[in-house]
């Protein structure tokens, strides 16, 4: 039964100028989760079934970005903090909505528990969401990320690892050696080795003494756990097990060997600590 309930009807998501297709059944209800294509206003998230509900909408909508408050902005990069308690049903079509491009992470009803940090694109016309992440209020696992998301037709443009850095920025913040919510989907964890090698590399490229460099001084400086570190390292091949312990092993060479490979490339985008106002107490 579990399984006929989840077939993916909604083939097609039309959000602002974008028809996107949809990847995985999201729980809309009733005809709403029979529509072929389901119709989303880009900046109050409301879901319709006909483009001319669509279209009225369009027209008399107000709305011109997230609710919450803007904590970061730099150009036309903009990024609002949403208190799930205070904007459920925003928070709530936010999850409907990335559902369909999320294959397990189930987060639907009680949002209380979570902030939502939205990241926006800004024009003339307004602020419009290019991706997401949801944080727990409280995390007794130190996870700094419970789900993330990058709207397809703006993926493989920087997006996953501006979100990434943010949220590690936001543990630095508050003190705390942070981590994603496990498991990762498959993008997922190409995006964070991604983002999780390129700091390390970066870190080590610039050491003196490579000999002296240890996964928990990397840990601090970098602000990602023990676990995730041995795992980026393994990937790369740069870390050895030996009497009881896992060693770095690497010399400033194979740093430099790795950082000339197209996957360890420069992020596209970055933040910039300066234009973040935002502290763990707000
Ligand atoms: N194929 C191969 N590598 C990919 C990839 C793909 N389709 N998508 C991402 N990567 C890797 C690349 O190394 C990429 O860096 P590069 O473009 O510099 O080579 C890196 O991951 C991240 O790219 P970036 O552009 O910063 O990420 P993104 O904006 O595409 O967003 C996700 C990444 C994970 C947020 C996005 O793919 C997404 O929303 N996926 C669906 C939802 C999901 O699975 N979320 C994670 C749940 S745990
Ligand atoms: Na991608």
């Amino acid at each position: 039964h579990e399984s006929i309930t989840k077939i993916k009807y909604i083939d097609k998501l039309q959000f602002g100028n974008y028809e996107i297709d949809t990847w995985y059944f999201s729980p809309f209800p009733g005809d709403y989760g029979k529509a072929r294509t389901l119709y989303v206003c880009e900046y109050c998230l409301k879901y319709m079934r006909m483009r001319k509900s669509y279209s009225y909408h369009t027209y008399v909508c107000r709305k011109r970005h997230p609710p919450g408050r803007e904590i970061y902005r730099k150009g036309n990069i903009s990024i609002f903090e949403v208190n799930g308690k205070e904007e459920p049903l925003y928070c709530q079509l936010l999850c409907l909505m990335a559902k369909l491009f999320l294959d397990h992470k189930v987060l639907y009803f009680d949002m209380d528990p979570f902030f939502f940090y939205i990241l926006c694109e800004v024009d003339r016309e307004g602020s419009h969401i290019v991706g997401y992440f949801s944080k727990e209020k409280k995390s007794p696992d130190n996870n700094n990320v419970a789900c993330i998301l990058v709207l397809p037709p703006h993926q493989r443009k920087g997006f996953g690892k501006l979100l990434i850095a943010f949220s590690y920025e936001l543990s630095r913040r508050e003190g705390v050696i942070g981590s994603p919510e496990k498991p990762l989907s498959d993008l997922g964890r190409l995006s964070y080795r991604s983002y999780w090698a390129y700091t390390l590399l970066e870190l080590m490229r610039n050491r003196v003494s490579l000999e002296q460099t240890t996964i928990k001084e990397l840990s601090e400086v970098s602000g990602i756990t023990h676990d995730d570190i041995i795992y980026t390292l393994q990937s790369m091949k740069m870390i050895k097990y030996w009497k009881g312990q896992n060693v770095i092993c690497v010399t400033t060479k194979t740093i430099f060997d790795h950082l000339l490979l197209p996957q360890f490339k420069k992020p596209k985008l970055t933040i910039d600590r300066s234009y973040l106002f935002w502290n763990p107490t707000n």
